[in-house]
């Protein structure tokens, strides 16, 4: 048994060859089926004629609609007008599971796409992203284990809120109220007083209302800290990553990429270092090109595309006015209205990937503004007992996996970039 992308070569014409998989396109005409089969690795052309397969298979073979499983034998032959250039001549047919009127066909709405998400993740867009994403994922988990990081397990369900208390997703826990993760941010910061390098792949939940074509009510986040880490290095740690990811994405999955419209050399010229741009000077390139914003306006989808519409590489922007991000992230000394901290904007007009800062070591101004916040203490104990045993400067980040691939894929949309996207609307299938 061959795999079809596999079959796809000069060195098996005029052999035979078995494949198995799918039915992806068919028709027939005076005595001959013309099916496409597809299975995980490509498609394939191949012809069943009447008389060169026993009858019962040539039965087999009209009856076979859109989405049968079947498993075929035949000669492979050359043939330009196939896809791929070859078709394979079958002297064999067999019908493994028919499949009932296939529901979906060309040119669907988006929504009954989206019903129909168990099925629609069959088709070929859908199967190479799936393998652009593996295949960033390989590259970042290799970038970390070469560069000394231990990958560590942190929980989902929590009691506190890193990021953005109004998007907590809360759940029953036995008697008591706990939430889904927005972050494992402060479990790896307590992980690094043992490790000091660590990162985790994990689920991360966001209550977020908006819908919007770069927001998922659950992603992966790829996440890193690290003990004696300065901002600067940090941004150093993520645009190697980030350059390991992408080229290991190239080195893997070209044929995916041009399937999905990405030229891959757009994504190999990619190189660290990448651009570092103060938020002051966002504001400034912002006010030029004609957006209404001023000190302390938070940079959104519209502000991000126009700073990264005509760059080709990612860029930095660092030092975000303190009212716009949380409380962990550490004072910048040069300019205390900031913090330390930078967000990675991908270039094209795509925006945020990576948010990242250096953290806060003095656990008074961490009080006092979650006292401000009215935030419960006692949920933060834990959290706060880090300064106190022998803190140390460190940094860290959060890789939102859903967005590096909507970019990477150039999907519209953010959905497309996981199998089973949570939204507001959508919980189903
Ligand atoms: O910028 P965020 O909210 O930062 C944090 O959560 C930090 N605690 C991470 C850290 O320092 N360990 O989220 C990090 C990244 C964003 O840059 C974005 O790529 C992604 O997570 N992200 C989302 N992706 C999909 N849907 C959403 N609703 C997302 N919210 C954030
Ligand atoms: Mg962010």
């Amino acid at each position: 048994m061959l795999a079809i992308k596999q079959a796809l070569s000069k060195q098996h014409v005029g052999k035979k060859v078995q494949l198995r998989g799918w039915i992806y396109r068919t028709r027939s005409s005076g005595g001959i089926v013309f099916a496409t089969l597809r299975d995980s690795s490509g498609i394939i052309q191949v012809t069943v004629k009447k008389g060169n397969v026993p009858d019962a298979d040539f039965d087999s073979a009209t009856m076979a609609g859109i989405e049968s499983s079947v498993i075929i034998e035949g000669e492979l032959a050359e043939d330009k007008r196939a896809p791929g250039g070859f078709e394979v001549r079958a002297s064999k047919f067999q019908l493994v599971g028919i499949s009932e009127a296939f529901p979906i066909t060309e040119y669907q709405s988006t929504e009954l796409l989206l019903d129909q998400r168990h099925l629609w993740i069959r088709s070929r867009e859908q199967n190479a992203v799936s393998k652009v994403k593996a295949s960033l994922l390989r590259g970042a988990r290799e970038w970390f284990h070469e560069n000394g990081y231990v990958e560590v397990t942190p929980p989902i369900i929590t009691a506190v809120a890193p990021e953005d208390s109004t998007t907590l997703f809360q759940i029953k826990y036995f008697d008591r109220i706990a939430y889904l993760s927005q972050s494992a941010q402060f479990y790896l910061e307590s992980l690094i007083f043992s490790l000091e390098k660590v990162y985790s792949l994990t689920p991360s939940f966001r209550a977020e209302k908006s819908r919007t074509p770069r927001h998922l009510a659950e992603y992966w986040h790829m996440e890193m800290e690290a003990a004696w880490m300065s901002n600067e290095e940090n941004m150093e740690v993520q645009e190697q990553l980030v350059t390991a990811m992408l080229h290991n994405a190239v080195k893997e999955c070209s044929d995916e990429l041009r399937l999905l419209k990405r030229d891959p050399a757009t994504l190999k010229k990619i190189e660290s270092p990448f651009d570092r741009m103060k938020y002051e000077e966002a504001m400034d390139i912002l006010q030029k090109k004609g957006h209404d914003v001023s000190w302390g306006s938070d940079l959104g989808a519209i502000e991000e595309r126009t700073l990264t519409i005509d760059r080709e590489m990612p860029v930095f922007v660092v030092n975000y006015p303190k009212e716009l991000k949380p409380f962990y992230m550490k004072e910048n000394p040069d300019d205390p209205r900031t913090y330390k901290n930078s967000d990675l904007l991908a270039p094209e007009g795509f925006g945020e990937i990576i948010g990242g800062s250096e953290r806060e070591t003095d656990d008074a101004k961490m009080v006092a503004w979650l006292k401000d916040k009215g935030e419960s203490l006692d949920n933060y104990k834990w959290y706060l007992d880090l300064r106190r045993y022998g803190s140390v400067p460190h940094s860290g980040f959060g890789l939102g996996l859903e967005r590096i691939v909507t970019w990477v894929c150039k999907l519209e949309h953010i959905r497309d970039s996981i199998p089973y996207p949570r939204t507001v609307a959508r919980v189903y299938p």
